[in-house]
C-alpha cells in the first residue's frame, strides 16, 4: 500500500518536527487500534520519549488489562505504564444505578487519574534530565473531527470522556492528532504495515465506559465477574465459529433481573445475560446479526454451565434505531 507507506515516512517526520529534539509527549492508551496505532507512529518518532499510559478502570474485559501490557508493551515496544485505579472507579460507582450519572463519573475520574499521572511523568522527565512533556497524543479520526464540529446530539456525550482540555490548559500541551484525516478503514490499513496484528486491528469497538454500561443497574465487584466471564466466553465462541469478522460489535450485557431456573432437581432465582451482535458500516444505524441456531445454543449452554449467577440467557433482536447498540 503505496499511499499508506508514504503517509507513515510523513508523518513520522512530521511528529519529529513538531516535537523537537528534546520535548516528551504523553498519552493515554486503551488497547483499541486508533491508540494503539496513533502510539506505534509516535514511538517509530521519537522512542522512548513518548509516554503511554494505560487506566485500568476496573470495567475493562476480562484480561485485557494483562493483554494490553503484553502487545503494546513487550511485543510493540512502547513505553507504558499501568496505573491501576479499579479501586477509584468501583469505589465511585457504588450505589450509582443511572446510565449518565455512570458514564460521567467515569469520564471524570478518567480525567482525574490521566492528569494526575502526566503530572509525575512531567516530574520523572525533569528529575531525570529528559525534557519535560510538552505534547498530548490522541488517536482522533476524521469522522471524531467532523462529529464534534458539526453534531451535538447524543454523540456529544459519546465522545465526553475525551474532553481533556483541562488537562491541555493545566500542563500547557499542545495536542497532537496524527489519524486526524483519516478514516477507520485506512487507520486499520495503517495498523498491518506498522506490524500491529491482525486481532488487534479487528478488534470490536469498545465503550470508554466499558462493561459498566453492559452492567445494567449497581456495577459492583461480582457483578463484573459475571459480566465480563460471559462476554469472554461469547466472544471466544463467536471466534471459532469464524463469524468475528462478520460481525461488526459483539457484546454480552448482564441484566439486574432473576428469574426462576431448575439445575438437577433444584430452583435457582438468578440473573439473566443479554447477547447482542450488530452489522453496520458507520455505527449510526445498525442490524441485529442472524446466528446460526446451533452458534447460539453452544454459547447459551456454556455462559450457564460456566458462569456462575446466570440461568438464563436472552438474544437481542433489535435494530438501531429505535434501539441503540449499547443498552445503556
Ligand atoms: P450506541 O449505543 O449509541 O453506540 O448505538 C454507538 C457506538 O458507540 C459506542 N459507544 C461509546 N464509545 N464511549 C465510547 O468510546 C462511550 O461512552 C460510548 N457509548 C457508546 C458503542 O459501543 C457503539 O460502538
Amino acid at each position: 500500500n503505496w499511499t499508506m507507506d508514504s503517509f507513515i515516512d510523513k508523518e513520522i517526520e512530521r511528529i519529529r518536527a513538531i516535537v523537537g529534539e528534546t520535548g516528551s509527549v504523553v498519552g493515554a492508551v486503551s488497547g483499541g487500534v486508533d491508540s494503539t496505532v496513533a502510539a506505534v507512529l509516535m514511538k517509530r518518532a521519537i522512542g522512548d520519549r513518548f509516554h503511554a499510559v494505560l487506566v485500568d478502570n476496573g470495567v475493562m474485559r476480562l484480561n485485557e488489562c494483562e493483554q494490553v501490557k503484553e502487545t503494546l508493551g513487550s511485543q510493540l515496544g512502547i513505553n507504558l505504564r499501568v496505573v491501576d485505579a479499579s479501586d477509584i472507579f468501583l469505589g465511585k460507582l457504588k450505589g450509582v444505578t443511572d446510565p449518565e450519572k455512570k458514564r460521567k463519573i467515569i469520564g471524570n475520574t478518567f480525567i482525574e487519574v490521566f492528569e494526575t499521572e502526566s503530572h509525575k511523568i512531567d516530574e520523572e522527565c525533569k528529575n531525570s534530565g529528559a525534557g519535560k512533556i510538552e505534547f498530548l497524543l490522541q488517536g482522533t479520526l476524521y469522522p471524531d473531527v467532523i462529529e464534534s464540529i458539526s453534531f451535538k446530539g447524543p454523540s456529544a456525550t459519546i465522545k465526553s470522556h475525551h474532553n481533556v482540555g483541562g488537562l491541555l490548559e493545566d500542563m500547557r500541551l499542545n495536542l497532537i492528532e496524527p489519524l486526524r484525516e483519516l478514516f477507520k478503514d485506512e487507520v486499520r490499513a495503517l495498523g498491518t504495515l506498522l506490524g500491529i496484528s491482525d486481532e488487534l486491528v479487528w478488534r470490536h469497538p469498545f465503550p470508554g465506559p466499558g462493561i459498566a454500561i453492559r452492567i445494567l443497574g449497581e456495577v459492583t465487584p461480582d457483578q463484573v465477574r459475571i459480566a465480563r466471564h460471559a462476554d469472554y466466553i461469547y466472544i471466544e465462541e463467536i471466534k471459532k465459529a469464524g463469524l468475528y469478522r462478520k460481525i461488526s460489535q459483539a457484546f454480552a450485557a448482564l441484566l439486574p433481573v432473576r428469574s426462576v431456573g431448575v439445575m438437577g432437581d433444584m430452583r435457582t432465582y438468578e440473573q439473566v445475560i443479554a447477547l447482542r451482535a450488530v452489522e453496520t458500516t458507520d455505527f449510526m444505524t445498525a442490524d441485529w446479526f442472524e446466528f446460526p441456531a446451533s452458534v447460539l445454543k453452544r454459547i447459551s449452554s456454556r455462559i450457564i454451565n460456566e458462569v456462575e449467577g446466570v440461568n438464563r440467557i436472552v438474544y437481542d433482536v433489535s435494530s438501531k434505531p429505535p434501539s441503540t447498540i449499547e443498552w445503556e
